[in-house]
């Protein structure tokens, strides 16, 4: 297994799914990490710094902090996410304002303060979770699906300003999750008729299931780690196959 031994990691969204599992893969792997969420953090290994990402004037504070507290942030992982469902005649403007704030502007920000960081040693690894979302739309998803595109071009905007400087910027795009985003209504949309007969009888999802969120953090893990010295601007999706079916 990939070390990180006498690394500092920062992952948003590190309280639940798929960032608990990211914090979690770095620290048993011997990295120190702070989680950046608005609930609280279950794993004691790690520091928790309670921040609302959609809060712009936060970011910067709580940033500062993290360098003063830990004295360096070499790995940035931006896992946190909101997936509101609203139609595009029905379009609520602050609704769709909060999706890109914590879902693209966010990660814009902490991607601008830690990179300031990572460039005074001029090494760094930074992994911004997308999803299928970032290239395939969904009737309701608008704000969802600008905000993962969005993030996916900012992707590859970052590894080019990025790479002189020695970071590498990467990102891991989800397909089903089996995590509490997936519950709709009180209901997980993994149990549903839909996903049994589209997805996985009509083998639209061709290894039939969903994924379990370390599947998804085992591919960020690399990404971030030493082991990856040559991909940067790239985005890996870790969808089961759905996206390579016509
Ligand atoms: N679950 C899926 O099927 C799936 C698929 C593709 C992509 N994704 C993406 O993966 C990421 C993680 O999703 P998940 O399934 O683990 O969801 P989750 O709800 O289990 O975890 C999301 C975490 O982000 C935190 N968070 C959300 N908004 C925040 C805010 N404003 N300020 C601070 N923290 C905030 C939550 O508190 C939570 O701990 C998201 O970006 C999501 O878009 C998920």
């Amino acid at each position: 297994m990939i070390s990180f031994e006498g690394k500092v990691a920062v992952v948003t969204g590190g309280a639940n799914g798929i960032g608990a599992a990211v914090a979690k893969v770095l620290a048993d792997n011997g990295a120190s990490v702070a989680v950046f969420d608005r609930e609280s953090v279950n794993d004691s290994r790690h520091k928790a710094y309670e921040v609302d990402l959609a809060d712009q004037s936060a970011l910067e504070v709580v940033a500062k902090k993290v360098i003063a507290d830990l004295g360096r942030v070499d790995i940035l992982i931006n896992v946190a996410g909101m997936c509101p469902t609203n139609m595009l005649l029905d379009l609520d403007v602050r609704l769709y304002e909060k999706t890109l704030a914590v879902n693209l502007l966010a990660p814009m920000l902490l991607m601008k303060f830690f990179g300031a960081d990572m460039a005074k040693r001029k090494t760094g690894r930074i992994v911004n979770v997308t999803s299928i979302h970032g290239k395939l739309s969904e009737p309701g998803a608008a704000a969802y699906d600008a905000s993962k595109g969005g993030l996916e071009a900012v992707t590859r905007t970052a590894a080019l300003e990025l790479a002189d400087l020695g970071i590498l910027v990467n990102g891991v795009a989800p397909g089903f999750v089996n995590t509490r985003m997936s519950v709709v209504n009180g209901v997980s949309e993994l149990e549903s008729e839909w996903f049994k007969n589209i997805y996985q009888e009509n083998a639209r999802l061709p290894l039939k299931r969903a994924s379990e969120p370390s599947e998804i953090a085992n591919a960020v893990a690399w990404l971030a780690s030493e082991a990856n010295t040559y991909v940067t601007g790239q985005i890996l999706t870790v969808d089961g196959g759905l996206s390579s079916r016509f």
